[in-house]
């Protein structure tokens, strides 16, 4: 099949989370099975001078934005055999310190979106299948429904707390007839709804986890638009992530001490000093060393992750734990005035580091999630096969892609617990702190982990059936 992705984020060339990751990965599996992909993705800032090999496509498309029409010129890449990067390079828009939360991101997403639009029905391309991802790309599907009849249009959410709410004069950037402006499609309590936009639009939408895809019909997942959700379910099917194991191994990793695996896990430990070593905690391979990664905000338990923490250290608990995170202001100086009050055993770097982010998952022994939700969540799967016991709240991606020590420790591959509390995350730290003390169990479940396999193989051939579902 030839395929258009549209990503706002996609990995090595521009990333904040997992869809960075998400997006590139599939996109790669996709073309290593034979299908020509081509993903469409903004030039921000930095990525021509990072990627020599970029080059003019010779396509420039003029496109009106309010009042005034804006040039993009349009770059390509060629990363590997059946896959195209194509970049949309309008630097008033995309030459930005900070890729979102910017004043006018409904403008950039809006012109981004309409591109790409353009660039989908070009008879050059000859597109089968257009796929965007999450509400800065949204806007293709409805572009589409009017430019691009006989493409077919498939919609995977990532994250529902984001949905590209701006207030309604916006909608006149969208070019759409203003009939599309209203409570069945695009409109929302006034002001326009990207992501509600592109759920309405498309022939297939998908989630990123089977266990989100039934959450997001509730009001606790579906953050205002569960109606929306619900009145489409029969159309939404969850899918959960893969993992591109040629970036995320513990075998051939440029940014480990030492290679380990499961069938020879002992040089973990030398991996676990070297962590300690980094982040200034006492070098002892026989203390329990948890870990975390992650965008600091709401969705992430980390108010959670702060609390149970100080539990544990008022208890007198000993273990060690490395951090590594940024966002929400409160969240990073709350994190960092833990760790200065103890500084043998809580060690937080506030940034964006992604060879501390791999050097974490390996020096670790088990890894921390309390999200409030968690769409599909990346870093648990890393965990696994870095051989980080995850500990997870049981929800979304989490929920789907971690078995629980109870009740069998011959299949299990983490901890998880049930409330977003506290109480209940310190509970699963205990039973961690149990677990790591009884070696052979430990081992069991570790090597589990470790053996699971979350490569794309199988995920692709879920989407390639999908795709087949809607085609003519
Ligand atoms: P989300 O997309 O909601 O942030 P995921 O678990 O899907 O959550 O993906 C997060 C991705 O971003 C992982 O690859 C993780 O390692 C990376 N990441 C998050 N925060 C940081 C950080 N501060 N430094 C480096 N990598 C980070
Ligand atoms: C979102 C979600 C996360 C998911 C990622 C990639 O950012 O928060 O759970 O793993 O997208 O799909």
């Amino acid at each position: 099949m030839n395929i258009l992705q549209v990503s706002s984020e996609v990995f090595p060339y521009s990333k904040t989370g997992g869809l960075g990751d998400m997006t590139a990965s599939l996109a790669k599996a996709q073309a290593e099975a034979g299908h020509h992909v081509t993903i469409a993705t903004p030039l921000y800032k930095g990525i021509r001078e990072s990627f020599e090999s970029l080059k003019p496509s010779g396509i420039e498309l003029s496109i009106l934005i309010g009042q005034k029409k804006k040039t993009a010129k349009i770059w390509q890449l060629y990363p590997k055999k059946n896959l195209t990067i194509l970049f949309v390079d309008q630097p008033d828009f995309f030459v930005r310190e900070t890729i979102y939360g910017q004043e006018d991101d409904a403008e950039r997403y809006i012109y981004f979106s309409k591109v790409v639009a353009h660039l989908a029905v070009l008879n050059e391309f000859n597109f089968e299948i257009v796929h965007a991802h999450d509400w800065p790309s949204a806007l293709v599907m409805p572009l589409l429904s009017i430019r691009g009849r006989n493409l077919k249009k498939v919609f995977t959410i990532h994250n529902a707390a984001y949905q590209g709410r701006f207030s309604g004069d916006k909608f006149e950037l969208t070019g759409l007839p203003k009939s599309f402006f209203n409570w069945e499609q695009m409109e929302y309590y006034n002001d326009i709804n990207l992501l509600k936009g592109g759920i309405t639009f498309a022939d297939l939408v998908t989630a990123v986890s089977p266990q989100y895809a039934k959450e997001i019909v509730s009001p606790e997942f579906g953050c205002g638009l569960e109606e929306v959700f619900k009145a489409k379910s029969s159309n939404i099917f969850g899918v959960l992530n893969g993992v591109d194991y040629s970036e995320w191994n513990t075998t051939n990793n440029p940014y480990l001490v030492a290679p380990y695996s499961a069938d020879s896990p002992s040089k973990k430990a030398e991996n676990k000093i070297a962590l300690q070593h980094e982040l200034g905690l006492r070098e002892q391979s026989d203390i329990p060393l948890f870990g975390n990664i992650s965008r600091f905000a709401e969705q992430k338990g980390i108010d959670i992750l702060i609390e149970a923490l100080q539990h544990r250290l008022n208890t007198g608990a000993v273990f060690q734990f490395a951090g590594l995170g940024n966002g929400d202001l409160s969240l990073e100086s709350a994190m960092k005035a833990l760790s200065e009050r103890y500084p043998n055993q809580i060690a937080i770097r506030i940034g964006y580091d992604t060879r501390l982010a791999h050097i974490i998952e390996a020096g670790t022994d088990f890894f921390v999630m309390p999200s409030r939700f968690e769409p599909c969540g990346l870093n648990q799967l890393y965990s696994l096969r870095y051989g980080s016991v995850p500990i997870v709240r049981a929800t979304g991606g989490l929920e789907d892609s971690i078995i629980d020590l109870q009740p069998r420790i011959d299949i299990a591959t983490g901890i998880k617990f049930v409330e977003p509390s506290p109480t209940a995350l310190s509970q699963a730290l205990d039973i961690a702190l149990e677990l790591y003390h009884d070696k052979s169990r430990l081992y069991k479940v570790r090597d589990n982990g470790m053996r699971a396999d979350f490569s794309w193989d199988r995920t692709i051939i879920e989407y390639d059936r999908l795709y087949k579902s809607i085609a003519n």
